[in-house]
């Protein structure tokens, strides 16, 4: 349809058809049986308004999407399609790793893939948005959701959110398999205080802007068709109601010209917020706001209406919104084809197909993080080893976002093992206790059956497994957290492995020292103890479909892990929130050389984390030279090249990935005391040496300084480059 055609629409519809289009319901008000992914509210939608309805949430299926359209249609005043949506965050039907396990493949294009398979399938099952990508900074491992992020760093986020939004839409949401993104949680939310989900975000402008703001921009930028708004405040004012937020900075400097929906009910928390004095009030603000879409709230279906009678909100106004959806609509192709790509036959040609399975090996075993590793990984043929823990034989590998995966497809450990015979004969599985303490409660998104397992049982289990880990040469410890203890609404102050899988470590490195561990989980965890005694560790996440097979060919030698933390793991929950791109300090601390008391530190533990942003070995060794400079001065508008030489010391073709850091010495504001600014995935042969250059110029040295503009100023500069964020190798050179 053309432009003058919508438009010719919108002068047609009345304004509750209007307000209609800037309603979202889930698809239980339509069909029983849909997703839910929020609380349940009745209020607020009457018969005609569900009638209305422009949108709708959590249906997962071709045909039921088919016929909700068709009946919608058929009711509707001007037969205007109903938009679909959902949350496909890593994968459909074919799931890839959780999205912070995405980040430390550090290969974005490689996630532009995986989006773009994931947006295939759900596109076959009729779906036209997705709220992804998840571009919130995270630094607090409590937060249950920082396994939706790709991790800790602007850049590194930035790019992926980026490659996302590509992979969903494609050149054009109209094409066949493509759909349109959704960058979320507009502004911050991946900063609540404490780690609490919901809870209150506090963050200057200048940390705002820095750090939170560039990956949503970069998905903007990208062509993202929406955004979501935050449940949380920034600088006390509920995202959701924050007009200096959605209309000042994300409209008009940003530039985002599309769609902006709020998040799940977030209208009628305004009132809990106590920022609005009942529902009309926030239906007030919210669209004050800038609000398009109400998701779940009920709230504009009930009083936008009036307020446009009694001229409160301005008629013109509600038009621009509708305008937004309706040509969203028409750039999905929808007015022409309403049922897009849903169809049962498309579901079943591409619901894990050869193609997608294939990315998804690829990125579980890109993703995984090699912590620890004295000679103990690849596992050697012909030594007798135990495979013990909750993890050996359990299809639960997907993180709790992927609810429209089957667990059913989803192999186990121990069932993959048929297909490494050589190793086959010489291991013995074992389950040595259940996933999580049997008094935890666990809800998600879809019925979670309880292992049901009594004291006295798992006391037998913990013997067994004792007893054959005694048998063994060498035992390999399968655990981590439950995929249900992170994820939305999971924030945790422990954050280590259930403590009924600890007695199981215990026990078993009581009797066998040859221990070593393959770890799953939806955050980074306090592992200190499993790390002193495990002889290697390797982080496999939550790895989705392909994730057995994954992980048996990188402790077989099939494969080499080759993954980089994408979040710090700290040494302990008290230095939370850790990042390496900190501040420097008036009293910086330097453990490599004696110091007076009075340094920022803490009596107890070191600053450094445990494992740092970065960071992750594989199965050969790399020598990097010193950092050489082909200038120590440029003035602005030069770059200057910084170079190294990597040289692959170990027996094996090795993948490392070199990453270049920049800390702006003094500057009019305190600068970070290292930022990624680049990094160089790079294939090397045993002794085989590589020069990897990065070109530095004003795009680098940038900041927010302390006039609130953004470039770069004069001075000193370091360039460091290495293989993860504690490198030492460092040059300095001057920008005049
Ligand atoms: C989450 C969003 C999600 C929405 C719809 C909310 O609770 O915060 O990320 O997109 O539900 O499922």
């Amino acid at each position: 349809m053309n432009d003058d055609r919508l438009r010719d629409l919108l002068e047609k519809m009345t304004l509750e058809e209007k307000v209609g289009q800037m309603v979202q319901i889930s698809g239980e008000f339509l069909e029983k049986g849909s997703v839910l992914t929020g609380p349940m509210l009745e209020k607020g939608f009457t018969n005609e308004a569900i009638c209305l309805a422009g949108s709708v949430i959590g249906i997962q299926n071709a045909a039921t999407m088919r016929r909700i359209q068709k009946n919608y249609m058929e009711r509707h005043p001007h037969e205007i399609p109903a938009l679909f949506m959902m949350d496909v965050i890593n994968g459909y039907r074919t799931v890839f790793p959780i999205p912070l396990a995405q980040g430390c493949a550090f290969e974005p294009d490689l996630s532009e893939k995986c989006s773009s398979a994931a947006a295939r399938e759900a596109a076959s099952s009729g779906i036209h948005v997705t709220f992804a990508p998840m571009a919130d900074l995270v630094r607090d491992a409590r937060w249950g959701r920082v396994m939706e992020s790709p991790g800790e760093d602007p850049y590194l986020n930035s790019l992926y959110c980026r490659a996302m939004v590509r992979g969903f839409q494609g050149e054009d949401i109209k094409y066949s398999g493509k759909i349109a993104a959704c960058v979320k949680h507009f502004a911050a939310y991946g900063a609540p205080v404490a780690g609490r989900d919901y809870n209150t975000v506090e963050l200057s402008e200048h940390t705002l802007r820095e750090f939170y703001i560039p990956a949503y921009d970069s998905g903007i930028k990208a062509g993202a068709e929406m955004v979501m708004a935050a449940f949380n405040t920034v600088n006390r004012i509920p995202s959701t109601g924050n007009k200096w937020l959605l209309k000042d900075l994300l409209r008009k400097e940003l530039g985002f010209d599309g769609v902006l929906i709020s998040d799940w009910a977030a209208i009628e928390e305004l009132i809990a917020h106590g920022y609005c004095n009942g529902r009309k009030e926030a239906a007030e603000k919210a669209f004050g706001a800038g609000i398009d879409i109400d998701m779940m709230s009920g709230i504009y279906s009930e009083h936008l209406s009036d307020l446009v009678r009694s001229e409160t909100i301005h008629e013109k106004e509600i038009d621009k919104a509708v305008y937004r959806i309706l040509r969203l609509k028409n750039r999905l192709g929808l007015f022409e084809h309403p049922y897009k790509d849903a169809g049962e036959e498309e579901e079943k040609k591409y619901f894990l197909c050869q193609k997608h399975r294939k990315i998804a090996l690829e990125a579980a075993e890109k993703s995984c993080v090699l912590l620890k590793n004295e000679g103990e990984f690849p596992l050697k043929i012909g030594r007798k080893t135990a495979f013990i823990g909750p993890y050996v034989n359990t299809n639960k590998l997907t993180g709790s976002w992927s609810f429209t995966g089957d667990k059913k497809e989803i192999v186990s450990i121990k069932e993959i093992l048929s297909e490494y015979p050589e190793y086959t004969e010489n291991i013995t599985c074992m389950q040595g206790s259940p996933m999580i303490e049997f008094d935890m409660e666990l809800k998600g998104f879809d019925e979670e059956e309880k292992e049901k397992i009594s004291g006295d049982e798992i006391e037998k289990m913990l013997d067994d497994a004792e007893e054959v880990a005694k048998e063994a040469q060498s035992v390999v410890m399968f655990l981590g957290e439950h995929f249900l203890q992170s994820g939305e609404a999971a924030s945790r102050a422990y954050i280590t492995i259930p403590s009924v899988q600890k007695r199981l470590f215990d026990r078993v490195y009581n009797v066998n020292k040859n221990i070593s561990v393959v770890l799953f989980s939806g955050r980074p965890l306090d592992i200190m103890d499993i790390s002193r005694k495990a002889n290697a560790i390797l982080l496999a996440w939550l790895p989705g479909t392909e994730g057995a097979r994954a992980i048996m060919n990188i402790l077989t030698g099939t494969a080499a892990p080759e993954g980089k933390l994408s979040m710090s793991f700290p040494w302990s929950v008290g230095q939370i929130p850790i990042f390496y791109n900190s501040d420097s300090t008036g009293r910086p601390y330097d453990n490599h050389i004696q110091q007076d008391r009075f340094r920022s530190r803490y009596l107890d533990i070191p600053n450094e984390p445990l494992y740092p942003f970065g960071y992750g070995l594989t199965y050969t060794s790399f020598s990097i030279s010193e950092v050489v400079l082909d200038r120590t001065r440029i003035s602005r508008g030069e770059k200057i090249c910084a170079s190294v030489l990597v040289k692959n010391t170990g027996g094996r073709t090795g993948i490392e990935t070199i990453q270049m850091y920049i800390r702006d010495l003094v500057a009019s504001v305190v600068r970070p005391v290292k930022e990624l600014k680049a990094f160089k995935k790079i294939t090397i042969l045993p002794g085989e040496e590589k020069t990897v250059c990065f070109d530095i110029g004003e795009q680098e040295l940038s900041f927010y300084k302390s006039d609130g503009r953004y470039g770069c100023e004069e001075g000193k500069f370091r360039v460091y480059i290495g293989t993860d964020s504690r490198t030492d190798n460092f040059k300095e050179f001057i920008l005049e």
